[in-house]
């Protein structure tokens, strides 16, 4: 799961999907395209709002994407289509590009494929994001389980 700054939307995208899949059988983890909060906890709004859905991100520190993560994932979901040119532009092979898709795609959203970054808004930006991740990750762990 990769978001730009992954404090906000990819730290509540792993949550979600761990939630919802058998940790002994898939290893999800989150990282960002920028690396401005290595080391921090997620931002505050989506540890509180997961939290009102049962789910804890306390675990979870900030770290950058790896050109390694190609070789250590399956699958890289990006949030919106900035963090997917940015992963793009990181491929070494074709291989590695075919890796990285929109997370949305998996939900075929009418409106847009895009999660919305919720940093600079309110605290309804984190709830619209957390029902986003929420319904794309039951697909996504439909297809997993
Ligand atoms: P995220 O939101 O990509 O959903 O984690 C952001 C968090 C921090 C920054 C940008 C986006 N930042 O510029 O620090």
């Amino acid at each position: 799961m990769v978001c730009l700054g992954n404090i906000c939307r990819s730290p509540l995208a792993e949550g979600i999907l761990k939630s919802k899949v058998d940790a002994n059988k898939f290893y999800i983890d989150s990282a960002g395209t920028g690396g401005w909060h290595i080391g921090e906890l997620p931002d505050g709004r989506s540890i509180s709002v997961a939290r009102t859905h049962g789910i804890d991100l306390t675990d979870q520190r900030c770290r950058k994407f790896s050109i390694l993560d190609f070789d250590d994932f399956d699958i890289i979901y990006v949030m919106d289509k900035s963090n997917y040119r940015d992963v793009i532009s990181l491929a070494r092979l074709e291989k590695d590009k075919k890796k990285v898709r929109l997370i949305l795609d998996e939900l075929n959203a009418l409106e847009s494929n895009e999660v919305p970054d919720p940093y600079y808004g309110g605290d309804m930006g984190f709830e619209n994001v957390f029902q986003m991740l929420n319904k794309t990750c039951d697909i996504i762990a439909s297809k997993l389980n």
